[in-house]
């Protein structure tokens, strides 16, 4: 019998294409350059399955070319780009990558943090670009970590990581927000305590923004949000880049609304909103809070173990709309 064709929409790391290979006929991009939508279209037309990471798009224009597809297996936990209603209309399964990222991504949004508040990447152009000619009482104050109070929107897995982090390493007073509140046991063991948006806005020290994006939580923070915080605030975005409206956050850190922010994520990535790429006060980074090898590589296998099993007869372990 032949074997299940599949599209490798990125190129991943060889050892888990091999794999992919002992089980299917495999397509894959071995320039890592992201294919055209119309090139991914055009591959997809003949193809069972497909493993796709969060650059690639799938959506009804692409399902309606590619009548075999049964699975679309995501390298990443967020999903936004899938739209879940066309593919379950279709009858095509999504998975994702949950839970193997969480603590390698909650390490990188307390990086950010840091880095933010205490101007590390500031100072450091500084020292670069050979203006640093002396000691000075405030040269790059920043606010302190320790003590201060950690604000987190959006309390899932990568939410409790960061809680615990600044809970029990830095001695933070954390609050958070989400669509429903923890469970009492988690609530104590993240030492968090649930307060309403507002609340979360006007008193962060710190806030961090984990939510995943959908058209409902579209510019969650925009100006108005950003006037409620305080103006020694830091606003941290590892989200998804539509959360924050960039415009008004260019905005806002220029006029020193709020302190500074640290961005791994943005609205229309890899484009960057040029207003930010002109305000000092932000840290910017190419959307890698999951990125070291060990974590990149359990990413690629889970959805590699999704094609498998669905493809073996067996359930995938993380499906998204079973
Ligand atoms: C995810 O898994 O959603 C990350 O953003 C991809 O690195």
């Amino acid at each position: 019998m032949s074997k299940p064709k599949i599209l490798i929409a990125r190129a991943i790391f060889p050892e888990v294409i091999a794999r992919l290979e002992q089980y299917f006929e495999v397509e894959s991009n071995q320039n890592d350059e992201s294919w055209s939508r119309a090139q991914l279209m055009e591959r997809l037309k003949d193809k069972d399955g497909v493993f796709t990471t969060g650059t690639d798009r799938i959506d009804g224009e692409v399902l309606a070319v590619a009548p075999r597809l049964k699975i679309c297996a995501n390298m990443a936990v967020g999903y936004n780009n899938f739209d879940i209603d066309a593919m379950t209309a279709a009858g095509v399964l999504g998975t994702n990558a949950p839970d193997v990222l969480t603590e390698t991504t909650a390490d990188f949004g307390f990086a950010l943090l840091m880095a933010t508040a205490r101007r590390v990447t500031e100072s450091e152009h500084y020292l670069r670009a050979g203006k640093w000619t002396r000691w000075s009482y405030d040269m790059f104050a920043g606010s302190d970590i320790h003590g201060a109070t950690l604000g987190i929107l959006g309390m899932g897995r990568i939410g409790q990581g960061i809680a615990r982090r600044g809970a029990h390493g830095f001695g933070m007073k954390v609050i958070y927000h989400n669509r429903s509140r923890l469970e009492a046991g988690l609530e104590a063991e993240c030492r968090a305590s649930y307060v309403s948006k507002d609340e979360l806005l006007k008193t962060s020290d710190h806030l961090v923004l984990v939510l995943p994006y959908s058209p409902a939580s579209h510019h969650t923070i925009g100006a108005a949000e950003l006037a409620l915080m305080k103006p020694t605030a830091t606003l941290i975005n590892i989200a998804r880049g539509g959360i924050v409206d960039d415009a008004a956050l260019a905005a806002a850190l220029r006029n020193k609304t709020i302190a500074a922010a640290g961005l791994d994520v943005f609205e229309g990535e890899p484009k960057v909103h040029p207003d930010l790429l002109t305000v000092p006060n932000v840290v910017l980074t190419p959307h890698i809070a999951s990125a070291t090898m060990p974590t990149r590589l359990a990413m690629a296998s889970l959805a590699a173990d999704n094609l498998i099993a669905f493809f073996t007869g067996k359930s995938p372990l993380t499906p998204l709309n079973p």
